[in-house]
């Protein structure tokens, strides 16, 4: 029987595992979700807060687990959802497209976290910062107008 190195397996189960939840909160369909934008946001603010922290003091385990929630975060209620689209029209897709760049950056500090990765974290931390800002800088106005 072939045995796979253990990192091999958990990055399968890992990304078996957060492309399914990713699918499913982040995709936004949000059925069963009862969050505002803004509530959203604030329980990612907790998870991004947490994160700064563990980063900071190479703490992994914390790490991993906070990249890992901002991942896979709960999506905004249905509701909610609609008015943010219909806000964003044309700029819907390049609204999905900075959110996915967001959760790719935290799928890679969980897997940072994960391998002890201490300088790939930190790095990745930095670019994740960047990229919140960016996509902030784009939508926020336009959502928040719309409300
Ligand atoms: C770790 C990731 C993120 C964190 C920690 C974060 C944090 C925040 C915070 C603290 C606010 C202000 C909430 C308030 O008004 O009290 C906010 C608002 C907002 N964020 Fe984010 N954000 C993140 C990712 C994103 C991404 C990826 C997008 C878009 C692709 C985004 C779009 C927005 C929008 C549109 C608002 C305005 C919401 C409203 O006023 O209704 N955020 N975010």
């Amino acid at each position: 029987m072939v045995c796979f190195p253990k990192y091999i397996v958990f990055l399968v189960v890992l990304l078996f595992s957060s492309s399914v939840s990713a699918q499913h909160n982040h995709d936004g369909t949000g059925e069963d979700s009862t969050l505002s934008f803004v509530e959203m946001m604030i329980s990612l603010q907790t998870q991004l807060e947490i994160l700064t922290r563990s980063v900071i003091v190479d703490d992994f385990g914390e790490a991993h687990d906070a990249a890992y929630k901002i991942a896979t975060h709960e999506g905004p209620s249905l509701k909610e959802l609609q008015i943010v689209m219909k806000a964003l029209g044309g700029k819907a897709e390049s609204f999905e497209a900075c959110d996915k760049k967001v959760h790719d950056l935290a799928m890679k500090i969980a897997i940072n976290a994960h391998n002890k990765d201490g300088d790939a974290m930190v790095n990745n931390y930095t670019d994740l910062v960047k990229q919140v800002r960016t996509c902030h800088l784009e939508f926020r106005e336009i959502v928040q107008n719309a409300k």
